[in-house]
């Protein structure tokens, strides 16, 4: 099964540079929730950033594949070079967790999508790629304050 997650604001905006554009603490607990111990997908410009966020502390993931078609290597990870071969091969359940090019390139193999909606605009020059989202059937969602943690599966052909 493979898991999207991503917060985006009104615009559909995502990142700021290479942060985001916001503090909300209980989409970072959310997101928390959802990936701690888990199998998760991202590149190295969301893998740089999170590191940082990390500091000396190890990423709190069971497993961590970093997309990247350069020589480097990621330390405590798996790196993928053929993002399409590894999503269409892995039967492991995989959380992709950013950012927008790893996003674009997991959006046909995606299942099941974690969104938490903003309702709000804010500043910022990342933003999700436009998809059809009614392949999705919405299957759950919470709303609180601003954020609205909304949760979607792939509708069968
Ligand atoms: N709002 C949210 O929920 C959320 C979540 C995560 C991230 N973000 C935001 O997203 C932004 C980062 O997105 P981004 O698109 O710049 O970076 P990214 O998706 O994290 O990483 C892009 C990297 O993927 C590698 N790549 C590109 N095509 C590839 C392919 N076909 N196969 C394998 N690897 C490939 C390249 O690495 P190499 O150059 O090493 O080859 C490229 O630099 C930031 O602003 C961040 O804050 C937002």
């Amino acid at each position: 099964m493979i898991n999207l997650i991503w917060a985006m604001d009104r615009n559909w905006l995502i990142g700021k540079g290479n942060i985001l554009p916001w503090h909300y603490k209980k989409d970072l607990m959310y997101f928390k929730e959802k990936t701690a111990n888990q199998a998760v997908l991202m590149g190295d410009m969301t893998y740089d950033s999170l590191k940082s966020y990390y500091k000396t502390k190890p990423l709190p993931f069971k497993e961590i594949y970093v997309a990247s078609i350069t020589d480097r290597t990621f330390e405590g990870a798996t790196k993928i070079t053929d993002i399409d071969t590894f999503l269409k091969e892995t039967e492991k359940d995989i959380f992709v967790i950013g950012g927008r090019t790893i996003y674009k390139l997991s959006l046909p193999y995606a299942d099941k999508l974690y969104i938490t909606w903003i309702d709000k605009d804010h500043d910022g020059d990342v933003f999700f790629p436009k998809f059809d989202l009614t392949r999705f059937k919405l299957i759950s969602e919470d709303k609180d304050d601003v954020l609205n943690f909304s949760i979607y599966e792939k509708v069968k052909p």
